[in-house]
């Protein structure tokens, strides 16, 4: 018997290259996944385009048709809740989520941060790292909770930060880590392969 894929949407307000990716492994069948819907807050975003250009669901919700957070995010949860998603992947959305988002989509909700969480939560991070002289940076894939960038780690990818190194080139090679990392987590959430319990990850390797 052959078994059902993971059904995954996609969340994405911007370039979409790590939705490309995840895109790419489902293709390639490294993932028991499919991306059923790429949603996003932004019409223009090149995320959606990438989803037409491979023919899956492109939806815009527009934040300017409601009065605030609470009303748009349960928008967005009535629209997500149509189309049945096991998971919710969230690659460059950059809008917070309600407590009541991401409760109704409890461990159910993941997200990639460009730094080595709990180091640097929020924006800019490339540049903080360089500001503060770290020798090392990375990416971070973990489960989405109320507080921002702060939920259970799931997988992390660290390099070492050149003397020379610019923000643009740490971006890059944050980009490099997370292109393998975030696949790598989702095939683990489709595999049955990680859990969460008492706020932690916990992985079995089936192998
Ligand atoms: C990534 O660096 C991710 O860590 C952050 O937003 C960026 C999205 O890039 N949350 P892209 O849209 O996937 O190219």
């Amino acid at each position: 018997m052959t078994k059902s894929l993971l059904r995954v949407v996609v969340l994405a307000s911007g370039f979409g290259s790590n939705l490309q990716v995840i895109i790419n492994h489902a293709k390639e069948g490294k993932l028991s996944a499919e991306v059923v819907a790429v949603v996003s807050d932004k019409k223009q975003s090149f995320a959606l385009e990438r989803a037409r250009k491979e023919n899956i669901k492109a939806v815009f919700v527009n934040p300017r048709k409601f009065a605030d957070r609470e009303k748009f995010d349960a928008a967005l949860r009535q629209e997500i809740d149509s189309l049945n998603p096991n998971l919710i992947v969230l690659a460059g959305y950059m809008r917070i989520l309600t407590a009541a988002f991401v409760d109704h989509f409890k461990n159910r909700i993941m997200n990639i941060h460009p730094s080595l969480l709990p180091k640097y939560k929020g924006t800019n991070t490339h540049e903080r790292v360089l500001l503060h002289g770290d020798g090392v940076h990375g990416a971070t894939v973990h489960f989405v909770t109320a507080e921002l960038d702060a939920g259970p780690i799931i997988i992390q990818k660290s390099f070492k930060v050149c003397s020379t190194d610019t923000a643009a080139d740490l971006e890059e090679r944050v980009h490099q880590c997370e292109y393998e990392i975030y696949p790598r987590a989702i095939k683990w959430f489709a595999d049955g392969e990680i859990r969460v319990e008492n706020g932690k990850v916990l992985r079995t390797d089936s192998n």
